[in-house]
């Protein structure tokens, strides 16, 4: 076999010139439209429109199709009167939330239109969104554009192996936090380089000032030095990003090509059956369509799957392995469980054997005299284990239906 000497540096350009970086003619292009839609909402609004997100830092990955626009507006109550303004869109979406929000389709771009508040400084904001123009002007100010190629490995990085967004339904690293790790990192591998060497809490802080809230990475927001812009990322995205720094800086040491860390890594219920099927596991899958805001859909959607598990627990079985992933506008849900044989019965407890008699006849009558017997130092009954399928089957459709 020929061992094949892999540059990493001429991997990572490969990728970027053509995966990851719009080309000049893409970015001509998405400018003209960007400025078009801009010119539209300035005619129609008295607000200062303000063009904002990874198009204004310029550290967006090549094939984008949406953009965040802000509309900035001296007081909070005149946002109201945005809703009617956009309606001559004909293909307005109102997202309701702690600060409603806008979608439009203009020219195949999906425009995010945010409205906030025109603050002097960072720390006079109102709602999270009142930052995001401070954020854009330190990443500008602070990043190079070679360093903004640099994010773009690393959103590509995180983008494949499903640690990108600070969704509640991902639980992984904001763009803004990416780009706050190259400015103080300098560079992707320099990122890797110390996630790899981190023992968490790693606490990041561009000025010396002490974090108020602590988390597995905290990083002090540098424009906002009380808000600890990674709080979102939960301790297992971490963990997954630090394996892959560790392996990835492995494959730098021997040479091997990285290409593999930048393909997206796709689930499906195929793979999903092979490895249960190695495992020895049990495997349930059920497919639901996401309804209505998916954020709102899949954070909701965290929580009843939790809910699930704990009551295969409560009914003796142990499970493996838990978790959905997207397809298109389809959640797939699955639970893997252990397979050990169970009794077919399993033990109710009563009250101590030490209750008063009025509650120890309750008891006694609820479940029969000869039934009840003592265990430890409670009144105890056999009662019927529920089969594995049945139990499943009948909490998918309780929760997810
Ligand atoms: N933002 C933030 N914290 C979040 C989410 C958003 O501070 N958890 C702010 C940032 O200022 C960000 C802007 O909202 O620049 C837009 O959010 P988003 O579109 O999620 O991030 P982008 O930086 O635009 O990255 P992407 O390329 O993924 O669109
Ligand atoms: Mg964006």
């Amino acid at each position: 076999m020929k061992l094949v000497k892999h540059s990493y540096e001429k991997e990572l350009n490969y990728l970027l010139k053509h995966y990851l970086e719009p080309s000049e003619e893409e970015k001509k292009v998405l400018k003209k439209i960007v400025n078009e839609f801009k010119k539209k909402l300035e005619e129609l609004l008295e607000e200062e429109v303000f063009i904002g997100g990874s198009y204004a830092k310029n550290t967006y990955l090549k094939g984008k199709n949406d953009v965040d626009v802000f509309i900035r507006f001296k007081e909070e109550k005149r946002m109201r009167v945005l809703e009617e303004k956009l309606s001559v869109f004909k293909n307005l979406q109102v997202v309701r939330g702690s600060r409603t929000y806008y979608r439009i389709n203009f020219k195949k771009i999906l425009f995010e239109v945010v409205p906030i508040l025109k603050i002097k400084s960072a720390n006079d904001f109102k709602n999270i969104t009142d930052v995001s123009p401070f954020h854009v002007d330190f990443v500008n100010k602070h990043l190079t554009r070679k360093q903004k190629n640099e994010v773009r490995l690393l959103k590509a990085f995180c983008k494949a192996n499903n640690l990108y967004g600070a969704e509640t339904s991902v639980h992984g690293f904001s763009g803004y936090v990416l780009e706050l790790l190259i400015a103080y990192y300098g560079s992707f591998l320099n990122v890797l380089k110390a996630i790899s060497e981190a023992k968490p809490p790693l606490i990041i802080s561009f000025n010396k000032s002490k974090p108020i809230n602590v988390s597995v990475i905290t990083l002090i927001d540098p424009v906002q030095s009380k808000r600890n812009a990674s709080k979102s990322v939960s301790g297992e995205k971490f963990s997954k990003l630090q394996f892959l720094a560790k392996k990835f800086l492995l494959d730098l040491k021997y040479n091997k090509s990285i290409m593999k860390y930048f393909k997206p890594k796709k689930m499906t219920i195929k793979k999903l059956q092979s490895l249960s099927n190695k495992r020895g596991t049990k495997l349930f899958v059920k497919k639901i369509r996401i309804e209505g805001d998916s954020e709102k859909f899949l954070s909701k959607l965290n929580k009843k799957l939790k809910n699930i598990k704990s009551r295969i627990e409560a009914e003796g079985y142990s499970v493996y392995d838990y978790a959905y992933f997207l397809n298109k506008n389809e959640v797939i849900i699955y639970f893997e469980i252990e397979t050990l044989k169970l009794s077919r019965m399993k033990k109710h407890y009563g009250p101590p054997v030490s209750v008063d008699l009025k509650h120890f006849e309750e008891f006694i009558k609820k479940w029969g005299e000869n039934k009840v017997y003592v265990s430890e130092n409670h009144l105890c009954v056999d009662v019927r284990r529920e089969e594995l399928d049945v139990l499943i089957n009948s909490l998918f459709k309780n929760y997810l239906t």
